[in-house]
């Protein structure tokens, strides 16, 4: 299956409405077979999206063009055996001091590299 990770930037003319998003994300993921996880950190937004090569693909080319964001760059896009993110339809985390536990939490079965990269980001939030 396909692991596709990127970044990107809150637009700052729209008042982004976090609930709004992942209410619609985990419908249309439980729907497609796709898990993942959304940090959310300021304006950035930080998601790992995993499923079936075709419907990442296809939900990432949505996203990619959802006008609620912009400057979309691609981190990482691998094929992994199994699912390294859990088994939810789009997790997030809070924004409390909890923020480093909780992804440190979901990111345990992945590759070190993907597993840094989002423990610094919430490492960020945190501090
Ligand atoms: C940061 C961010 C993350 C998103 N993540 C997802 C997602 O995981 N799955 C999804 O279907 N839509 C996601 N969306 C919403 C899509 O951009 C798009 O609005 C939605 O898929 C359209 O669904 P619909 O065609 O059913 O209305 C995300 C949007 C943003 C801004």
């Amino acid at each position: 299956m396909l692991q596709l990770i990127y970044v990107s930037t809150a637009r700052s003319s729209e008042t982004i409405d976090l609930d709004d998003i992942l209410a619609k994300s985990r419908r249309n993921n439980r729907r497609d077979g796709i898990t993942g996880l959304l940090h959310a950190k300021g304006r950035r937004f930080l998601q790992a999206l995993e499923g079936d090569v075709v419907k990442v693909e296809a939900a990432y080319a949505r996203i990619a063009g959802d006008p609620r964001h912009f400057a979309l760059v691609v981190l990482s896009r691998r094929l992994v055996e199994a699912r390294e993110f859990g088994d939810w339809a789009m997790a997030t985390d809070d924004g409390s001091g909890t923020a480093v536990a909780q992804v440190g939490k979901l990111v345990e079965g992945a590759a070190p590299s993907v597993r840094g990269t989002f423990e610094g980001f919430a490492g960020m939030r945190a501090a």
